[in-house]
Formats: C-alpha cells, structure tokens, sequence
C-alpha cells in the first residue's frame, strides 16, 4: 500500500539536524492540500524552531513529555471561525491539514507526532497565550518534527478496520 502505512508517531529526533525552512513550507503546503468544507478559508500554519518557545509550549504537554527533545514545531492554526462559511466543520479542514502534513513528512524521511490540543479549552488558551494569538483565531494542535533517531521508525502497522456493507 500507499505511504500511510508508514505513518507512525516519531518521538525521538536527532537534534544535531535541521529541517530546512524551504522542506518546512512543502510540509505545510501538502497540509493546505487537504480537503475543507466549502473551500473555506479556514487554516495558518506556524513554524516554531526558537528553543524557547518549545521549552514554554513543553510545560502545556508535562504528561507526554516529548517536546522538550524537539527543535522543531508547526501549529496547526484555525482562523476565527466567525469568519468562516461552515465554522462547524472547520476542526475536520484542520484535522485533514495536519494528517496531510504528517503523511508528507513520512515522505521526506521526517518523523512526526502531533500533540492533542483542540478541544481541551485550557491547552488551547495557553497554547495561544504563548503564541501571541488573541484575535479569534486558535491553536488547533502542533506537530513536532524532525529527523528520527531510529531509521526503522516508519515500519507498516496494519491496522483491522471494522468494515460494514450498505449499513452500518
Ligand atoms: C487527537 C490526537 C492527539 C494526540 N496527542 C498526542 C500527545 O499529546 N502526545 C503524544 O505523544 N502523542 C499524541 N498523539 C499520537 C497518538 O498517541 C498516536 O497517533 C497513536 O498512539 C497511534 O500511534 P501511531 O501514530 O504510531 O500510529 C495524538 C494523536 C491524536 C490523533
């Protein structure tokens, strides 16, 4: 099968490299890819590689402890969902962004592993507060990346899905 079966998430990266700013943007323009309702205008993207801001974004996710070894970060940022046709479905545009962007990782021999935010209201204020945002828009999650440590990281995992005919 396809690239997706390779999709694991990447927790330990090699810190002596860095992901190019120009190999960065490709990531997030395969985000932008992804499908939303009515072609809606309803996603940013931001790249954080300033340590100290990871290190302030770490406290937000003390249970999982994984971001403090990551040199690299983007946010999956919702617009303000007032501006929006279909507001209601603007978390799917950004959940279909940010697989987007995981899976073309995977493709660039990136690992990723994307850290629960939205809709935990209190990881979300704060997720903002330390971004600056405070005009409606939301942090929706972040994606930490890197070049793994483990070459074998990206091993297929096939999964079972449950699969019903004509009903469900
Ligand atoms: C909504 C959501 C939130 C997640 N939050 C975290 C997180 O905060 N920390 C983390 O290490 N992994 C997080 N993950 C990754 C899952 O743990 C992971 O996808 C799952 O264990 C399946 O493993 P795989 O991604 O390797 O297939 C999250 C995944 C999703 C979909």
């Amino acid at each position: 099968m396809s690239i997706v079966t390779k999709r694991r998430s990447v927790r330990k990266f090699d810190l002596t490299k860095k992901i190019p700013d120009s190999i960065l943007e490709e990531l997030i323009m395969a985000g932008e890819e992804a499908p939303r309702a009515r072609r809606q205008d309803s996603r940013e993207y931001v790249i954080i590689n300033k340590q100290e801001i990871i290190n302030e974004l770490a406290k937000i996710y003390k249970c999982t402890m994984i971001i403090e070894e990551c040199n690299t970060m983007i946010g999956v940022i919702g617009k303000n969902p007032d501006d929006l046709p279909c507001p209601s479905f603007q978390p799917i545009d950004l959940a279909c962004a940010t697989e987007n962007i995981m899976v073309e990782a995977v493709n660039k021999g990136i690992g990723s592993v994307m850290l629960g935010t939205y809709p935990d209201k209190e990881r979300v204020e704060k997720a903002n507060n330390i971004l600056g945002i405070n005009d409606g828009r939301f942090v929706f999650t972040f994606i930490c990346l890197g070049y793994p440590i483990d070459e074998d990281c990206f091993y297929e995992m096939r999964q079972k899905p449950i699969i019903n005919y004509n009903r469900g």
